[in-house]
């Protein structure tokens, strides 16, 4: 039971964790499998996974662009919520991205997502209500 790191190896188990939590993913996108296979060969992206008794219930992605780090992909098992994995693997990715020599760690939510905005918070994340997210896409599913 804790945290782990994640390979390609477990991607099939990351991809269900992610449906049971019903994250809304791009699996033709930047989660495909060449996708996420070429993210970790970058070397800037790490996966962690929280294990319980063998089975993958907790899941972030780790980045970060030389500046600034990122959590992306927080999911945890429905079954296992409110037990303080999710805090738990906040903290992993923190722990990480500081060995890394990242300062500033951010994270994009969808303004309904309560769970997440509770999380954050009381991890300590603050919103700048000034910042406007833009991005410019090459597809809908990239
Ligand atoms: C967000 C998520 C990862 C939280 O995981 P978790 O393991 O339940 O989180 P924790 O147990 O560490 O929660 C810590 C605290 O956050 C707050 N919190 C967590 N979920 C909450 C919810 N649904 N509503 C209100 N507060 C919530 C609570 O204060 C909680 O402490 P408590 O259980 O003692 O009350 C989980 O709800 C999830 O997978 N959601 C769906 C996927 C998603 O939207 N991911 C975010 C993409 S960035």
């Amino acid at each position: 039971m804790g945290i782990v790191q994640l390979t390609l190896q477990d991607y099939e188990s990351i991809v269900d964790l992610w449906r049971r939590a019903e994250l809304p993913i791009k699996p033709s996108g930047r989660d495909s499998r060449e996708a996420i296979g070429h993210q970790l060969a970058s070397g800037s992206q790490t996966i962690l996974g929280w294990r319980h008794g063998g089975e993958l219930v907790g899941t972030v992605i780790v980045t970060h662009d030389s500046r600034k780090g990122w959590i992306n992909h927080l999911a945890v098992d429905p079954a296992y919520r409110h037990q303080g994995i999710g805090t738990h693997l906040i903290e992993a990715a923190e722990e990480l991205l500081s060995r890394q020599g990242i300062m500033v760690v951010a994270a994009l939510i969808f303004k309904e997502n309560r769970a997440s905005m509770a999380v954050l918070s009381r991890a300590g994340y603050t919103q700048d209500p000034s910042i406007l997210y833009l991005s410019r896409r090459a597809s809908k599913d990239a």
